[in-house]
Parts: structure tokens; C-alpha cells; sequence
């Protein structure tokens, strides 16, 4: 049997060493403001494959290239648009990916899953800029959690999934915004949002003053989505999801006090202050979508690894603005189940 590697876990002053493991050819995990990655030297082929094999990830799903400066990312990028530039100036550091086309032969197709292009980002946590420099490298930065399940937003979500498997993890404390970052494609006439996130649809389409396709993440079972991952599986707890509208929690916490099974609740703290049943746990979201955002993965983890239950059920928000892609992440987790009134005789 293979000897399980040890997992180190490194502060924001040991991104030296962290950094010299990268460049080894080590797998790193890194803080970014939206969930944790998993870092690899990008142009080290045999690192990159193992980020597959750590994650479990199928392969033909690439990789975003994480970078600390817009220079680094021009060696591999063919064409940066008006637009594109505009964009890089007001979001970037932040929980914004683009992707572009790239010069021929620029990055392996284990990086790029053999596509014309590729997907960058710039985060804006500072201690994993200052690693990228240190290692001299782009890094891929998949978020850090095994294939189809919620992505980690805490060093101890990465550990749980990661032990083991990978060099080390940077700990820099829990992600700010918690859901992964929203994936623009910049490589068409028209840009296009493969994945929302935290930089919302509304503000790009009014910040570009152009037409920006905001349906493409919302794809049937049977097309082909933009953004490969997006047909997996994903964020799937092992307890089955029900999504609650606002106005059916008094109709859902009847139905949950009559389950025989072990029921989660995640919710706003409002729906916990009358008559909670006994047979439910509670996961706290917060007060808006924003702190919904943050905890919505750490909530999936709590109920799937620390306080097992059967059914969860978890708090739906408008699906505009943040809004769109919690409720993106929220539906995947839940195979678009939501609570039924009906659900109760
Ligand atoms: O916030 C984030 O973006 C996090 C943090 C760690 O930076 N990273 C992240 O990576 O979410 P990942 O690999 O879990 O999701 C990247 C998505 C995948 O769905 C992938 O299919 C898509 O980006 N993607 C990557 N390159 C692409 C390309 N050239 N064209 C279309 N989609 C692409
Ligand atoms: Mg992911």
C-alpha cells in the first residue's frame, strides 16, 4: 500500500515554504475570498494531473489558472478586448474569472482540457498572491474539495477532504464571500456568464453597457454546458435537500417535526425563534443572502460529516443578484428539490 502522505498546515508567513513545495511539484491549497483551491505549478504537467487524481476530478473538466499579476497572465493569453480590460481594472483582485483565447500550445492540454482557451483569475486574498510570486508560476486552482462535493471554505473543509493526499494547506481563516467566483467568457463576440457568482450579472451587464448572455449556466440534462463542470454532479451532501421558500417554513417545520428520520435545518436566524421542533439541529445562515452566501458549504459539511441527518432542509432567496448563484449552488445540492406543501397529509 502506498504511504499516505502528511498534510502540513501552513500560516500566511510560511508561503516561502509553501511556495519552494510548488515548485517541487507538490500540491498546495490556498485561501482565495470565495472558497479554498487546490494549487499546482500550471506549467508542471505532472503536478496538474495530480490535482486530478487528488480531487478525483474527470479529467476532460479543465483547470482555472490562478495568477498574482495581469503580466503573468499575458505570456498565455492571445487577445485581452476593450471590454475584458475594463473588467480587469474594476474586479480584479477579486471573485471575478475570465476566460480568453490562448496562444497555441501556451498551456498543456491537462490545464485546458484541450480547449482554444482558458480561464484566469486573480484573487484577491493577498497571501496567495504573495505565494504565486514566490513560486514564479501560474497555479491551477480548482477549489480544494473531492469532485462533487461542497466546495471548502475553511482549511479544516480542505483537510477533511484532502488529508493525506496533498503537500499542504495556507490557513488563512474561513473565505469572505463563499461561493466560487463568476465565470465570465470573454472569448466571444458576445461576453457571457458560464457560472454566477459574487460579481452579479446585473452589476456587469450595467457596468459594460453591452449585451452579456446570462443564461448559459441554466442548461437542460441533455445540452452540452460553456463550462465543462458544470454538468457534474455537484455539492451533493449525502442527506437528500429540500429547498424552503420564505412563506412555506411554518408549513415545512410541520412536516419535519413529524419525520422519524434526523432532520437539518439551515435557515436565517428568524425562522429559528418560534416553535422550533425538538427533532430538528440548526445551521444558522445569517441575516441576508450575503451571510447565506459565506455558510451555505460549511452548512452542507456540518450536516453531511459533524452532525449527520437524513433530510436538510435549507432556506431559498430570490434568485437575483447573489441571489443567483446561491440559489445555482443551492439547486445543484438539492437536484431542484424544493418543499411541497403538499408534502404534508
Ligand atoms: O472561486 C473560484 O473560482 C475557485 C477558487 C479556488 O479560485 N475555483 C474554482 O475552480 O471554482 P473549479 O475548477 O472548481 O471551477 C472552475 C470552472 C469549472 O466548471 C470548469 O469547467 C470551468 O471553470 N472552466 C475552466 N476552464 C474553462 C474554459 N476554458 N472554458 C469554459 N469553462 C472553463
Ligand atoms: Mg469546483
Amino acid at each position: 500500500m502506498k504511504k499516505m502522505m502528511i498534510t502540513k498546515i501552513y500560516s500566511p508567513k510560511d508561503i516561502e515554504e509553501a511556495a519552494s513545495e510548488l515548485k517541487r511539484g507538490e500540491l498546495i491549497a490556498f485561501p482565495t475570498e470565495t472558497v479554498y483551491g487546490l494549487g499546482a505549478d500550471a506549467t508542471n504537467e505532472q503536478a496538474v494531473k495530480r490535482v486530478y487524481l487528488a480531487k478525483g476530478r474527470p479529467s476532460d473538466n479543465p483547470l482555472i489558472v490562478t495568477v498574482s499579476s495581469v503580466e503573468m497572465m499575458k505570456k498565455y493569453v492571445s487577445k485581452i478586448s476593450k471590454s475584458a480590460e475594463q473588467l480587469i481594472l474594476k474586479y480584479w483582485p477579486g471573485p471575478l474569472t475570465l476566460i480568453f483565447k490562448i496562444k497555441p500550445g501556451a498551456l498543456s492540454k491537462v490545464v485546458t482540457g484541450g480547449l482554444s482557451t482558458a480561464a484566469f483569475r486573480m484573487p484577491a486574498n493577498k497571501v496567495t498572491r504573495a505565494l504565486i510570486e514566490a513560486a514564479g508560476v501560474p497555479i491551477v486552482g480548482p477549489s480544494a474539495n473531492s469532485s462533487g462535493k461542497p466546495s471548502p471554505t475553511t482549511a479544516q473543509h480542505v483537510y477533511h477532504d484532502m488529508e493525506g493526499k496533498i503537500a499542504g494547506i495556507v490557513d488563512n481563516g474561513p473565505t469572505t464571500v463563499g461561493v466560487e467566483s463568476t465565470i465570465v467568457d470573454m472569448s466571444a463576440k458576445t461576453p457571457a456568464i458560464l457560472r454566477p457568482g459574487a460579481v452579479t450579472a446585473e452589476e456587469l451587464a450595467s457596468f459594460l453597457g453591452e449585451e452579456i448572455a446570462t443564461d448559459r449556466h441554466k442548461v437542460s440534462e441533455k445540452e452540452v454546458p460553456k463550462a465543462p463542470g458544470m454538468k457534474y454532479k455537484h455539492y451533493a451532501p449525502d442527506a437528500q435537500v429540500l429547498i424552503v421558500r420564505k412563506h412555506d417554513w411554518q408549513a415545512a417545520l410541520k412536516w419535519a417535526s413529524k419525520q422519524k428520520e434526523k432532520v437539518g435545518v439551515m435557515a436565517p436566524s428568524e425562522v429559528f425563534n418560534t416553535n422550533f421542533p425538538e427533532n430538528c439541529d440548526k445551521f444558522d445562515l445569517g441575516e441576508s443572502v450575503a451571510t447565506a452566501s459565506q455558510r451555505l458549504f460549511a452548512g452542507l459539511r456540518y450536516f453531511d460529516n459533524i452532525n449527520k441527518v437524513n433530510w436538510i432542509l435549507a432556506a431559498g432567496f430570490p434568485e437575483k443578484e447573489l441571489g443567483t448563484a446561491y440559489m445555482n449552488r443551492l439547486k445543484k445540492s438539492a437536484g431542484d428539490q424544493f418543499f411541497a406543501p403538499e408534502m404534508i397529509d
